[in-house]
């Protein structure tokens, strides 16, 4: 459905795009998921024919994002990062307004808008101005907005940005609804790896304008390897050394009084593990998240978490009897 070839797009001397390629299927939930700076938003305008890349193209649909840029506007919907609503009309005239621009013939105009005023649970509210609505359901009228003209392809830019915990849940139900009801393939951009792990397919991590690894999330966190296990010791520090000549580990980070190991088959293979050491404190262990896996791939972390950061079930237990 979307076909990206070597995409740069440079400001001055600073690549924003650093040479893309990847595909998108039909009827996928693409995630682009990278912190901020990383280059979302630009390549979500190049997509959209807002911005023209530096070098490299695209094809949207079918349709040639520099040479096509009409058809590839008729091709897709956009949810821009910034609120796009008039704040004084209500949220049925916003529709209505959006309508006329695209055309939409009058016969099926006004059960189209009460389609996707249903689509995004907002029939209720319909006739209150934007202004009385709350952030969650401002962006579910502008995704509504984004739908009207049956789009192929839906491009969210961080869709749940500035949303509590709870309105960014009931966004998530929308957007698996939307994909399923309206049968569209949608790329949207996040730097909430929790959003992108529980919504996506495929995700592309993207940093410094590059995509630096690019697969569905369970497989993405194969990647790292099975568990991650931290342990913390009372005195004395333990180099890496003395855990990686074990065959179930695959890596050792070594911190001031403790160690971070990934490894295979917790379970089975702790006892083993910390046989011989005299002077553990504390084991704690957790299975990788998708920013152990961006942690990996560029060294940075997404979420500002440390990588030692969502430990949780612990193994005091296990401490030498
Ligand atoms: N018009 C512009 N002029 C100069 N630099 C820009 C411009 N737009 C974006 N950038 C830079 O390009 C990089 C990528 O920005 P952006 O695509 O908005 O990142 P993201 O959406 O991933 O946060 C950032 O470093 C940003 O400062
Ligand atoms: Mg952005």
């Amino acid at each position: 459905m979307i076909i990206i070839e070597n995409l740069v797009k440079k400001y001055g001397d600073f690549y924003a795009l650093n040479g893309l390629s990847f595909e998108v299927n039909e009827n996928e939930i693409f995630g682009l998921l990278g912190p901020n700076g990383a280059g979302k938003t630009t390549l979500i305008h190049i997509l959209a024919t807002l911005l023209k890349p530096t070098e490299g193209g695209a094809i949207v649909n079918g349709f040639d994002v520099l040479h096509d840029a009409t058809k590839v506007r008729g091709s897709i919907g956009v949810v821009f990062q910034a609120p796009s609503s008039d704040d004084m009309l209500t949220g049925y005239e916003n529709l209505k307004v959006h309508a006329l621009l695209y055309g939409i013939p009058r016969k099926i105009r006004e059960r189209r808008i009460s389609e996707v005023l249903k689509l995004v649970g907002l029939e209720e509210r319909k006739n209150d101005q934007v202004k009385k609505y709350s952030g969650g359901m401002r962006r579910r009228l502008e995704i509504a907005r984004g739908l009207l003209h049956h789009p192929r392809v839906f491009f969210l830019d961080e869709p749940t940005l500035g949303l509590d915990p709870q309105s960014r849940n009931t966004m998530w139900t929308y957007i698996k609804k939307i994909v399923r009801e309206e049968k569209v393939t949608i790329i949207l951009t996040t730097h909430y790896m929790e959003e992108a792990d529980m919504l996506c397919d495929r995700i592309g991590f993207i940093s410094n304008g590059k995509i630096i690894a690019l697969d569905s999330p369970s497989r993405l966190k194969q990647e790292i390897g099975g568990d991650i296990v931290k342990i913390t010791f009372t005195n004395g520090i333990h180099s890496a050394k003395d855990f990686t000549h074990f065959e179930f580990v695959h890596r050792v980070e070594q911190n001031e009084n403790s160690v971070i190991i990934y490894m295979d088959e917790v379970n089975s293979n702790l006892h083993r593990l910390i046989k011989d050491l005299e002077d553990v404190q504390s084991i704690e262990y957790k299975k990788p998240t998708l920013n152990d896996v961006f942690l990996k791939f560029s060294g940075d972390s997404l979420s500002g978490d440390s990588p030692e950061g969502g430990f949780m079930q612990r193994y005091a237990e296990y401490k030498r009897s």
